[in-house]
């Protein structure tokens, strides 16, 4: 079998195919033949050594795949089933705890960027039904995020005001969950083409965030008096601005560091005389996944796929992450 290591450290041109012998899985263990997986900025951000992994690390935290095998205890599992990977799959109900999400997939432990591997019967869950592998790829990381946002800490109603920043694969979820809530989304883009496109599909308003550096007020005013919930995917480079998008007592979800916002400073009294409600997260659980798949299967939405690469163009695709052409997600179809 074939699988993808990073070496040296990591950077895209140390990105190396390995050979070696598919594994058996152990009696707890099923073993997946993995079909797609889709990129995420955070795989991005391992794959060019901005987070550190060890020596011969398996990238890319998504994966869609087929068992072809159990162990001989696995009961929810049987040969032929379809399935999805979890961001972190020690993580399965309640609240995050540091030993829940110790392991991340493509990052502390390996991830699935590989034809074939064994993992922990718990470590996956179905895909949603009429969904092929490529799509339900797109599922794990982003639109988990997305959902845990909205509507597991955000508490989305029908008739909220979302903002979304930015088109890349997370906030497009954001924007598709709460469309299919019944909110009004508003949206920040660097690209007038991309904003056309977010008027198409249902945004009510788009604010360029590089022509107008005061986008927050400018997001304000055509939502008419702020908006209920923010996707901060910018950190230190967005959240003064997300702060002045709110309505009073709005929420805002802390989840990316997009343009170098590792790092900023809030201006507080904007904080606290809004009454904001600021909460970071990461990803979600288990129990969360399986609501998400429930409310996918329901609503019916497909993800927003922009391009899709083959196994060994890893480097190819994360080249084109790094451009920001996409609108959605990026996939690797392995077949
Ligand atoms: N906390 C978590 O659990 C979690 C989970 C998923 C993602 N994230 C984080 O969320 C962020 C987005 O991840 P992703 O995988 O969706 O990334 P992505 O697909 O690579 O998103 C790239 C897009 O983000 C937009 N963007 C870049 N800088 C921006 C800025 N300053 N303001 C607004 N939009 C900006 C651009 O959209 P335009 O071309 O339209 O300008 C760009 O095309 C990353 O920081 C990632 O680490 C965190």
């Amino acid at each position: 079998m074939k699988r993808i290591i990073i070496t040296n450290g990591g950077g895209l041109d140390h990105l190396k195919v390995d050979e070696c012998e598919i594994p058996k899985p152990k009696k707890s263990q099923i073993l997946v033949k993995w079909l797609a997986t889709s990129l995420n900025f955070h795989d991005y951000l391992v794959a060019t050594g901005g987070i550190p992994v060890m020596n011969g690390r398996v990238p890319m935290s998504d994966g869609a795949g087929e068992i072809i095998e159990v162990g001989a205890e696995v009961l929810d599992w049987k040969v032929g089933d379809k399935v999805m990977s979890m961001f972190f799959p020690g993580w399965q109900d309640g609240p995050a705890a540091f030993e829940k999400i110790a392991g991340i997939s493509g990052e502390s432990i390996d991830g699935y960027l590989t034809e074939y591997s064994c993992l922990s019967a718990n470590a996956v869950t179905k895909i949603p039904s009429g969904y092929s592998y490529t799509e339900a790829a797109t599922l794990p990381c982003a639109a988990l995020t997305a959902w845990n946002g909205l509507m597991y800490t955000g508490r989305l109603k029908p008739g909220d005001k979302v903002l979304i920043e930015g088109t890349g694969g997370m906030s497009i979820f954001g924007m598709q969950i709460a469309l299919a809530s019944g909110a009004k989304v508003y949206a920040t883009s660097s690209s007038p083409s991309k904003a056309e496109r977010l008027k198409s599909l249902g945004v009510e308003a788009v604010v360029n965030y590089k022509e107008d550096e005061r986008w927050g007020k400018a997001i304000y005013k055509v939502s008419k008096g702020g908006v209920d919930h923010v996707l901060d995917v910018g950190g230190g480079s967005t959240m003064n601005q997300s702060i002045e998008a709110c309505k009073i007592g709005g929420h805002i979800t802390s989840i990316g560091i997009l343009s170098n916002g590792r790092k900023g400073s809030i201006t507080f009294p904007k904080l606290f005389f809004k009454f904001i409600n600021l909460r970071g997260i990461a990803v979600g659980s288990k129990k969360m996944q399986n609501e998400m798949i429930q409310a996918i299967e329901s609503t019916g939405f497909s993800p927003i796929i922009d391009k899709t690469f083959a196994f060994d163009q890893i480097a190819e695709a994360f080249k084109y992450q790094e451009s920001g052409k996409h609108f959605g997600k990026i996939v690797l179809k392995y077949e």
